[in-house]
């Protein structure tokens, strides 16, 4: 390992939250689809779903959750922009390089989008540790932005949802560190994928269910043969949500492997604090598995110095098991009444609200656009002219 120093230690230095405008409640589409409100907020465990306004897109959500860190942060150590996402707004241009002009970073940058499913916010964590290894001095910003979209009246609209992630990662980090050793699984597989030409994924959500299922423990698998910790070393587990009751049965599925009673009061012990956002949230794709992050260290009692195990899966499909190290004084870096609030304070909207602006349509034939004001983040997307997308500051970003 000649030039690279593996005493090193590279994790997330700060991690800030951002989710769309409104609010649908789970009971009201359940109303709609004509099921027991139960098998939504119970059989899948959410409550609401983030409605993102029709001014936010994954840049104006990825923009907001990096600005609080650039606010605390010299932005002149990053010269990395990492945005994982499966929503994106262009086929060649990274939506990176829009946030990375919002931000006013240096033009020193590199600012490049990445792609796996849900396990893209992963895979650029991970990218971004190996950048920090390189150079210690620099810092990377890794961004994970998603809208989960599906078919009107379809299964997966109950699992519907948005928010964006950042995490500043660094050389001697504040927050967690990133353990070296990893479990990964890589699998051909069709249980969700969109076709260039589909706005909504193609799903089968029973086939997706146990292929997830079969990859956290093929992850685990490898995680273990590779040397990484015991089961019992980790304090919790975060699971990629694609709705929070995945992360139980995914939970016991580890558990059960290794002989161990998956009974509700070790899922609860082990989960329970990783489920509060995402169950107001819902599925956030690449987001999900770090808002999971979030609302463990947002809730849990102080975890310095143990370990928190993580499971990302991205569907087609990648999984990997990787752990992280608490940092003692990791909770000074917290911004819970922030991520609270930016949940708490989205507008609930009516079952009609929600598909009027599900229906809202950007043009594509090259005319242009100003939006109406819509949503009230700290940017927003001005208007869409010769194809082009125009966004702007328009808020300050509430504390
Ligand atoms: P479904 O098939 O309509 O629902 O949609 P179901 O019949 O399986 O019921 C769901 C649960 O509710 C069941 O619980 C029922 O028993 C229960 P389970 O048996 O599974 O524990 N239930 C009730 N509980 C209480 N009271 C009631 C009641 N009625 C029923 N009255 C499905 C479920 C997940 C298939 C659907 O939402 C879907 O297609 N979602 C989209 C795909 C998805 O989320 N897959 C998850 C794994 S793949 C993944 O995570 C990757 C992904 O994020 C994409 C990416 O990587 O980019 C999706």
């Amino acid at each position: 390992m000649e030039g690279i120093d593996v005493a090193l230690t590279v994790g997330i230095h700060d991690i800030a939250l951002a989710t769309g405008h409104y609010a649908l409640s789970l009971e009201d589409l359940a109303e709609r689809h004509g099921v027991d409100p139960g098998k939504y907020t119970v059989g899948l465990g959410q409550t609401t779903q983030t409605v993102p306004a029709t001014d936010e897109d994954i840049v104006t959500m990825a923009a907001a959750a990096a600005k609080q860190i650039i606010a605390e942060h010299d932005a002149g150590d990053i010269r990395t922009v990492l945005l994982a996402t499966e929503t994106g707004i262009d086929q060649s241009k990274a939506a990176a390089v829009y946030v990375q002009d919002l931000l006013g970073l240096s033009s020193s940058t590199r600012a490049v989008e990445l792609k796996q499913a849900c396990y893209g916010g992963t895979s650029a964590l991970q990218f971004a540790a190996g950048l920090v290894h390189r150079d210690p001095e620099q810092r990377v910003l890794v961004l994970a932005s998603d809208i989960a979209t599906y078919d009107v009246d379809s299964a997966g609209e109950a699992t519907q949802g948005a928010a964006a992630v950042a995490m500043l990662v660094s050389a001697d980090p504040a927050v967690a560190v990133l353990e070296p050793t990893s479990g990964l699984y890589t699998a051909n597989v069709q249980d969700f994928w969109r076709p260039n030409y589909r706005s909504t994924p193609m799903v089968d959500g029973k086939l997706s269910v146990s292929l997830y299922l079969e990859a956290a423990e093929q992850a685990w698998k490898d995680y273990e043969a590779r040397g990484g910790r015991a089961i019992e070393d980790f304090a919790a587990f975060c699971y990629h949500q694609p709705f929070t009751k995945m992360a139980y049965k995914a939970h016991a599925r580890l558990l059960e492997i290794h002989g161990i009673d998956a009974q509700m009061a070790r899922l609860d012990a082990d989960l329970a604090h990783t489920t509060s956002y995402n169950r107001l949230i819902g599925n956030s794709y690449t987001a999900s598995l770090y808002v999971a992050l979030l609302s463990l260290l947002d809730h849990a009692e102080d975890l310095s110095g143990r370990s928190v195990g993580m499971l990302s899966y991205g569907s087609g499909c990648v999984a990997e098991f990787f752990g992280l190290s608490m940092v003692p004084g990791y909770r000074q870096r917290l911004r819970t009444s922030s991520n609270q609030d930016a949940i708490a304070r989205r507008e609930s909207i009516s079952y009609e609200r929600y598909r009027a602006i599900r229906d809202f349509e950007l043009p594509e034939d090259g005319s242009s656009t100003v939006l109406e004001v819509d949503g009230a983040g700290g940017f927003r997307l001005r208007a869409v002219t010769e194809h082009s997308r125009m966004y702007e500051a328009c808020h300050p970003i509430q504390a």
